[in-house]
């Protein structure tokens, strides 16, 4: 990796998070869409609270950068990309209840429901939920209402039952919170809960940039690899980071009693497995060659990262 490609990468990710924060700003604006009836100022402040202002943006870094490999417009990519942040808004806001981690810090300020109420965090959850898949089915997206659906089918099954929302069940019920504590098949736990979505985020420029099936694998492969490897470090910070660069408390997972890659393998085994898995992200991408620089920056970033 060289100093070029990983100040290229720093320049990208910033104005791919400055670009995403105008548009989420737009979308969340008190503008009525058609067939809107009003939007309630309580709510909006606190869809606009937990989406505005802070984090990464890598998941629409992600669907920016996949979408780039292709030749895919800008502005269709921001577009599936802001769809996808409003879902990882939402399942943080849902994640931080009491009734789920009962976390009071996130991205730097108080959680949302503490911000306001459980009522409130709940809808307001529940308002970027919906409000993604009206996005994500918008003209603008693609022209073809084919891909436009392919796209809108995968959302769906990233962000459901058979991924992130599967995922957090099996992350309570690993905790013992339903009765005897499930065996915790941490792989499969981490794939769905955090993975399922930054996988999205790389097979979006696949589906957006209508690739061949080789490269719609290829980028499946990295966007595997690179969920493992972000939830892994997350794991890590929660042990070893610091709450103040983290934006939000840490301890939280052994306080919890969670079953983490950490708890399972050790920390030298958890950062060894964060190396392979750069590996095989690194791999997967060999079929793009230089195109896929930016995107194997993003894999070092996302097992380097300290907050
Ligand atoms: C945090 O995700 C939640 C997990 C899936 C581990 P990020 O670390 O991407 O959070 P933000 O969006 O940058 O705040
Ligand atoms: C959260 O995982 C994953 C989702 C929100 C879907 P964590 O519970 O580990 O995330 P943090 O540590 O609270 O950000
Ligand atoms: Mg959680
Ligand atoms: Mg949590
Ligand atoms: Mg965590």
């Amino acid at each position: 990796m060289t100093t070029a490609t990983i100040a290229d990468f720093s320049k990208r990710l910033d104005e791919t998070a400055e670009d995403t924060e105008a548009l989420l700003a737009k979308l969340l604006s008190d503008v009525l869409l058609p067939d809107e009836i009003a939007r309630p100022k309580r709510l909006m402040d606190a869809m606009r609270y937990s989406s505005l202002g802070g984090g990464k943006r890598l998941r629409p870094f992600l669907v920016v950068e996949s979408s780039a490999v292709f030749g895919v417009g800008r502005e269709a990519a921001l577009l599936a990309g802001a769809a996808l942040e409003c879902i990882h808004c939402y399942s943080l806001i849902h994640d931080d209840l009491p009734a789920m981690d009962n976390s009071d810090l996130r991205r730097g300020r108080p959680t949302l429901h503490k911000k306001t109420d459980d009522a409130t965090a709940i809808l307001a959850g529940d308002g970027l939920l919906t409000l993604a898949f009206d996005i994500i089915t918008r003209d603008q997206i693609h022209k073809d209402p084919t891909v436009r659906l392919l796209l809108t089918r995968a959302l769906a099954r990233a962000s459901g039952l058979g991924g992130m929302v599967g995922g957090q069940m099996l992350d309570l019920a690993g905790e013992g919170r339903f009765g005897d504590r499930e065996p915790v098949d941490v792989a499969r736990v981490q794939q769905m809960k955090t993975g399922a979505l930054l996988r999205y985020g790389c097979i979006a420029g696949a589906i957006l940039g209508q690739s061949t099936p080789k490269e719609h694998q290829a980028l499946d492969d990295y966007g595997r690899a690179l969920g493992e490897a972000f939830q892994i470090a997350d794991d890590l910070l929660d042990v070893e980071g610091d709450a103040a660069a983290l934006g939000k408390q840490t301890g939280q997972d052994a306080a919890l009693g969670k079953t983490t890659f950490v708890t399972q393998l050790g920390i030298d085994g958890a950062k060894q497995r964060v190396r392979d898995l750069l590996a095989r992200a690194d791999s997967a991408l060999s079929i793009f060659g230089a195109k896929g620089d930016v995107l194997r920056a993003a894999a070092h970033f996302v097992a380097e990262r300290k907050s």
